[in-house]
């Protein structure tokens, strides 16, 4: 069987977590291994450089160059060889969102996002051609001031869910720039629905694929 790599973003508050979860569990209802992962972390390594990006001040190169430093490591130790023994690789945000919180978010130039993004995600056996990517992307789509409400008092917000709405809106619109840029790669989930309707839209993104009976 062979690998598949499933990515799942959106703004803080969008409520990817359980559906993440479940998602895992109906791949391993019908036999596949499941590596359930997130970024920035999924290593040893990375996992420190998440707790810099998620706590200290920096600049927008900085917080770049560390997320795709620490998605390097997360990429060579974990996720290509979880795809190269044919596993299901669950992962709670990938390179879309350095596009949509470090480009969108923060301002920083997407030109050199994509140059790090060729770089990070050149293929293990070379060549030039492609790079790797989710075979698909869930997003959570959600209007920035319903997150915000949901987030009231969830929890300590870290260095991101501390940020004013605006910054989610152009976070957000970012996404929808990275989905209309891949329209493939992508399917798009109502996230102000119903925690059951979002969860019948995961599955059936997936089903549509044929990756789950
Ligand atoms: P998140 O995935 O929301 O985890 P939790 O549910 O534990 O809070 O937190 C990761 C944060 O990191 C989120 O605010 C988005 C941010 N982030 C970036 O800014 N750039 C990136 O490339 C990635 C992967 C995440």
């Amino acid at each position: 069987m062979s690998g598949l790599f499933i990515s799942f973003e959106g703004i803080d508050g969008a409520g990817k977590s359980t559906h993440i979860e479940s998602l895992a569990h109906a791949f391993r209802a019908q036999g596949r291994i499941v590596l359930l992962t997130r970024e920035p972390g999924g290593t040893p390594l990375a996992e420190k450089l998440r707790t810099l990006v998620l706590n200290d001040p920096m600049d927008a190169m900085t917080e770049a160059l560390l997320v795709f430093a620490a998605r390097r490591d997360h990429l060579q130790r974990l996720i290509e060889p979880a795809l190269a023994r044919g596993e299901v690789v669950l992962c709670d945000r990938f390179t879309d969102a350095t596009f949509a919180y470090q480009g969108g978010g923060r301002g920083f130039d997407l030109q050199v996002l994509q140059v790090l993004e060729s770089w990070v995600q050149a293929l293990p056996q070379g060549g030039t051609a492609a790079i790797r990517q989710p075979d698909l992307t869930i997003w959570f789509d959600l209007d920035p001031d319903i997150a915000a409400a949901r987030l009231v008092g969830a929890r300590v917000p870290d260095k991101f869910e501390a940020q004013p709405v605006e910054f989610f809106r152009r976070v957000a619109a970012a996404y929808g720039q990275r989905l209309a840029g891949a329209p493939q790669r992508f399917a798009r989930v109502n996230a102000a629905s119903e925690r059951d309707a979002v969860w019948q839209d995961v599955l059936a993104a997936v089903q549509q694929r044929g990756w789950l009976a």
